[in-house]
């Protein structure tokens, strides 16, 4: 549960709130100026129009892409004003003394956003002056950037120094719904863990062994567990020198009692490819040249027993290289068989989050995160930085 003030804890009404959404949302390749999906936009709304409606003045910023890209919110601005149906002027310099004059003239209910922040070196610094800087724009701070709460930046963490902190209702839902989900879930707790590399998913996988009652893991990183059980992996990705920990992974399960599930089949190719000729085998037994690429069907079966049994189900990670049709069947099965789940589901941001809305399930999911690196550390345990730098509830 969250521990934090949130925006109910504190008078708004007329008054300059600085509110940290994350914005970083995908951009089309080929024409930059068109959102590919604005679920961040939306999911930061009830925000946004409380503090509206509760009269404050609001001022909300972001980060989009990366330090160096310089890319501009230019188009979030433009699609919020579509949301919210009214004008969202974009600031465009965040330190210039015409932004402060603009914020300072604002009106009750009025919104603004500030320009990338990351258009500055300062932000990802944490930067004192910059952050004084940005804490100035407000009298409070809302952090709603759920995505960008394992980043203590500026913008995130920076401000929470210069003004009273409290959390927005996005961070609220999220941490409700993934911090409940593990640690005070309906049981059984079924964890589904995928992705390419077990070096990224050490410190989840060894943090759901204290909290789960059944263990799936899929994605290329099964390779380095059948590999560490003595099997013939062939061209699969294996990382060799996580060997040795996918085997305490493995003898933790045991000890600890979780029913821990590697697939029974595995669907191969000699190239990652639409057009590569793929087999079903086992994932212990890959011929020479040949790379797994996806869960087989009898694993999917077994994945999907196992859902239907859970009270809880959390997936990180996808289960096969799914952008690849070939290759996507198992991750959109784990995708359909939560979907069609009695119990409660959570889609851990990042790529399996991609993968339930490219198959359109988003809204059969009881959560899918906006977070993908801030979910992914929540699951390891972690504290968040933008959420610890917040005010406790008294
Ligand atoms: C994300 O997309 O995960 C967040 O917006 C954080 O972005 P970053 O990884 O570039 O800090």
């Amino acid at each position: 549960m969250l521990n934090k003030k949130t925006v109910r804890d504190v008078q708004v009404g007329g008054k300059r709130v600085l509110v940290r959404c994350d914005f970083n949302v995908p951009l089309s390749k080929e024409d930059p100026s068109k959102i590919t999906s604005d679920k961040r936009i939306v999911e930061s709304l009830k925000t946004i129009n409380y503090l509206i409606n509760a009269g404050a003045r609001v001022v909300l910023c972001s980060h989009l892409g990366k330090t160096g890209q310089n890319k501009s919110l230019a188009p979030v601005a433009k699609r919020l004003s579509e949301l919210l149906d009214k004008k969202v002027e974009l600031l465009t310099d965040i330190l210039s003394d015409e932004t402060k004059e603009f914020v300072m003239a604002m009106q009750d209910g009025d919104v603004c956003l500030l320009e990338n922040t990351r258009k500055y070196e300062e932000e990802e610094a944490n930067d004192e002056e910059f952050s004084k800087k940005l804490a100035s724009l407000g009298e409070i701070f809302v952090n709603d950037a759920f995505g960008s709460a394992h980043r203590a930046h500026a913008s995130t963490e920076g401000v929470t120094h210069y003004l009273p902190a409290v959390s927005g209702f996005l961070i609220e839902k999220e941490i409700e719904a993934l911090d409940g989900g593990i640690n005070n879930p309906q049981r059984p707790l079924v964890a589904i863990v995928g992705g390419s590399k077990v070096s990224s998913k050490i410190a989840v996988l060894t943090n759901l062994l204290d909290k789960v009652d059944t263990l799936l893991i899929g994605g290329a990183m099964m390779f380095t567990f059948v590999k560490a059980q003595g099997g013939e992996t062939g061209n699969s990705l294996v990382e060799e020198d996580k060997i040795e920990i996918a085997k305490e992974i493995i003898a933790k399960a045991e000890e600890k009692n979780v029913k821990l599930i590697l697939p029974v089949d595995t669907i191969a190719a000699e190239e990652m490819n639409e057009n590569s000729n793929a087999i079903i085998c086992k994932p212990d037994e890959i011929p020479e040249g040949f790379m797994g690429l996806d869960i087989g069907p009898k694993t999917v079966e077994l994945f999907e027993k196992e859902i239907e049994l859970a009270g809880t189900v959390v997936w990180n990670g996808p289960v096969g290289v799914f952008e690849i049709s070939k290759f996507a069947n198992g991750t959109n099965a784990i995708a359909r068989a939560m979907a069609e789940s009695e119990a409660i589901t959570i889609i851990g941001g990042g790529d399996s989050a991609a993968a339930v809305e490219k198959a359109g399930l988003e809204k059969e999911m009881s959560h899918v995160s906006t977070g993908g690196g801030a979910s992914l550390e929540l699951m390891e345990g972690k504290k968040l930085p933008g959420i610890e730098a917040l005010q406790d509830k008294e």
